[in-house]
């Protein structure tokens, strides 16, 4: 594409044209026959905006708070691995770029820089995102680094307790990348003639016997508010609220987990309406268009979260494409509000949404 990206899919194919082959088929793949990839973003398609007309909306205010931290519109980074597969800068830039743009980021546990170098980097308000291994006394040691260098909630991921089968890594013998975060605590050596390293390497990570039992643990180390990422069942939602979660993230993790896992907007609804309004609850999951953050809110969701728009946007153009990814998306977002007659984000309701499954 020789002309200036207009919009978030724009930043797609400027990827593909930016990255090698095999560090944008990481970024953009999904599991085995990538249904359910295919599916988030259809999901969000499927549903119909219901607009209200002669309300003022010569204002649009798209801010909102979550965990009580404001910010300027609902959509947040989420946690995604190595971004210095993207530019040699990686999280730095991405952290910027969120500061900029007054949301929050979640640092993943696969970082390529540290959290600490993050943490002196930027002002954004930051999460950390955490995979309970093995070793369990590396978890602990990451959530006390986590809260020393001000990351204000851990976000525990749920749906990882060995890696999914994605086959373009498989293909491209895909070879892995420093676990920043890891570094000097552990170390794993792993051979595989056959397929990607990194299913090797994270099988051998990832401790795939927790339970809910363990929240208890997490919270038992930690005062930060945890959020758990990864529900898309209403019986999940209620198990994480009764375990004392501060947070639910509806998530099928860019569907790289489990392929034919429901589209995460189609089961949005049923988490909310389990929750009752006791916890936050945010989706993530083929968010590209204003009009998906606003239909992800009408349902429910405090706010959105995005992955491979900023994988992308820093992949084309490094920090100032994630800032414009975001800007983007804000933009998007306020023209929805104004046009659906909601100049606020509590004025977006249930009745701005019509669902396949709503009765006519
Ligand atoms: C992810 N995701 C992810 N999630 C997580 O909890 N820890 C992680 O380290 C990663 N890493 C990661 C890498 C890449 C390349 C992608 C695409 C995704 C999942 C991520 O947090 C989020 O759930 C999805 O990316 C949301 O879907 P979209 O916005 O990419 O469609």
């Amino acid at each position: 594409m020789s002309s200036e990206p207009v919009n978030v899919n724009d930043f797609k194919e400027l990827a593909r044209n930016a990255l090698p082959k095999i560090y944008y088929d990481y970024y953009a793949g999904g599991a085995e026959d990538e249904h359910t990839l295919r599916e988030n973003i259809q999901a969000f398609h499927r549903i119909t905006i219901r607009p209200r007309v002669l309300v003022d909306v010569s204002q649009i205010d798209m801010s909102t708070t979550i965990l009580g931290y404001p910010i300027s519109a609902p959509i947040l980074l989420a946690p995604t691995s190595a971004h210095k597969l993207a530019i040699p800068e990686g999280e730095l830039a991405t952290a910027r770029a969120a500061a900029a743009a007054n949301t929050i980021m979640i640092l993943s546990y696969s970082s390529t820089c540290s959290m600490e170098e993050v943490a002196s980097s930027c002002n954004a308000v930051r999460f950390f995102q955490l995979h309970i291994s093995k070793r369990r006394d590396i978890s602990a040691l990451l959530v006390q680094r986590a809260e020393r260098f001000g990351y204000k909630a851990i976000v525990l991921t749920a749906d990882t307790p060995r890696l999914g089968r994605r086959e373009a890594d498989i293909r491209n013998k895909m070879i892995g990348f420093p676990v920043k975060n890891l570094e000097g605590l552990m170390s794993i050596d792993v051979e595989s003639d056959q397929g990607s390293k990194l299913e090797a390497y994270y099988n051998e990570l990832l401790d795939a016997s927790i339970r809910w039992e363990d929240i208890g643990w997490l919270r038992s180390i930690t005062n930060l508010p945890i959020l758990i990422k990864g529900i898309l069942t209403h019986e999940d939602a209620t198990k994480a609220v009764e375990a004392g979660v501060d947070g639910i993230i509806v998530s099928n993790h860019g569907a790289r987990q489990l392929d034919f896992a429901p589209a995460t907007v189609s089961v949005l609804e049923e988490v909310v309406d389990a929750v009752k309004g006791k916890v936050a609850v945010l989706l993530d999951g083929g968010v590209r268009r204003g009009t998906d953050v606003f239909k992800a809110v009408a349902l429910g969701a405090q706010a959105v979260l995005i992955g491979r728009p900023v994988l992308f946007g820093l992949a084309a153009k490094g920090e100032g494409g994630v800032r414009t990814v975001l800007e983007m998306l804000k933009n998007e977002l306020e023209i929805s509000m104004a046009l659906s007659g909601c100049p606020c984000i509590k004025d977006i309701t249930r009745s701005h949404v019509r669902t396949p499954y709503d009765k006519l």
